[in-house]
């Protein structure tokens, strides 16, 4: 019998990503899309996949039809990838950020619990929960500071993951993972917006990139490397929470001169403004994750270096242009 899974975030960045693997495993993958006249399919089309998952109609914030999908499909794996995932916009839409990210976790949960409570449950976490930690390295015992609203409905997440796990022994795993990006990553965050913006400016479109703080630092890995984790993660005969990412840290400036570098331009100084409009009420300094537990226990290893996933992006951004 094929597995089936039901993910949740299908025209986002991760969905594909994670449908693309997991048909390659040969699951049946269904994917909950909201209700729109024309569902943007990009991401789908992009990597290949549009016509091999099967797509149904529905909203996370909507616990009866959420009741109404996990009776029907009867799901082995739940991976729960919806959210409002900017972070710069979750000052301005609090409620809304929390009612897909915090109650959209709860109904999926509760839903689970009540129809199927043999599916396995993957919850989306975030290196968001660590906030300024103070240390120069993240795992999974580092206190979580959230600085964002973003942040506090992803605490409420990855809690409410963990009771569900104590309370009723739902097998719920948290993914706790540091920033991943790809070329269908949204181009509203700052990886995509500069690789977008360098092939603009290769290409005779622009002559200039507005950023915010030009000082933060991450740990940026590939989204098509950590989707493998969150698989993983449900695969194990016991749920539990585990840090993924590269361990590896890059400041913006890092960002900038490697995309600059992938088309040969060296002076990018002269392209690069920075606007208020792109700081945010609190900002969060520094992230690198210690992903000691994933390597372990999961047998997972990122693949895809930093300067790989800037060359690729800038790459397909160009391609874009070109076309
Ligand atoms: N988006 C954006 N736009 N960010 C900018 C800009 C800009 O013009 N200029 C500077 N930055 C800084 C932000 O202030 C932040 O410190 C950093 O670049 C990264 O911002 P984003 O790419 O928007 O990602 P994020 O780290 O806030 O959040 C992403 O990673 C999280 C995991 O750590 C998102 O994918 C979250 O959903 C995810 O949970």
């Amino acid at each position: 019998m094929k597995k089936i899974a039901f993910v949740l975030g299908m025209t986002g960045q991760d969905g594909p990503y994670l449908s693309k693997f997991l048909l390659e495993k040969d699951y049946t993958v269904y994917g909950l899309v909201k209700r729109y006249s024309n569902p943007n399919l990009a991401n789908l089309k992009f990597l290949g996949i549009e016509n091999d998952v099967e797509l149904v109609t529905g909203d996370i914030t909507d616990d009866n039809c959420l009741n109404h999908l996990i009776k029907s499909i009867k799901p082995d794996e739940y991976y729960n990838l919806a959210a409002q995932s900017f972070v710069g916009a979750s000052w301005d839409l609090n409620k809304t950020t929390s009612e897909i990210n915090a109650l959209g976790a709860l109904n999926s949960l509760n839903a689970i619990k009540l129809h199927n409570p043999n599916t396995r449950y993957y919850q989306a976490g975030t290196s968001e929960l660590f906030g300024n930690s103070g240390n120069d390295m993240q795992d999974e015992d580092t206190p979580f500071q959230p600085r964002s609203p973003y942040a506090v409905s992803k605490l409420y997440a990855h809690w409410m993951t963990i009771n569900f796990r104590e309370s009723f022994s739902i097998h719920a795993s948290n993914g706790i993972l540091f920033n991943h990006e790809s070329p269908i990553r949204g181009k509203e965050f700052v990886t995509r917006k500069i690789t977008d913006g360098v092939a603009q400016i290769k290409c005779g479109l622009s002559d200039k990139i507005i950023l915010g703080n030009l000082d933060a630092k991450r740990d940026w890995g590939f989204a098509g490397d950590f989707v493998e984790a969150m698989w993983l993660m449900l695969q194990q005969d016991e749920p539990d929470d585990y840090v993924v990412s590269t361990g590896t840290q890059n400041s913006i400036h890092d960002l900038l001169n490697l995309a600059f570098q992938s088309v040969d331009i060296n002076d990018w100084e002269k392209y690069v403004e920075t606007s208020p409009a792109f700081k945010r009420p609190a900002e969060l300094h520094s992230l690198c994750g210690n992903n000691a537990k994933a390597k372990r226990v999961l047998g997972w290893e990122p693949k895809t270096s930093f300067k790989e996933l800037v060359s690729m992006m800038v790459e397909e951004d160009i391609k874009r242009y070109t076309k």
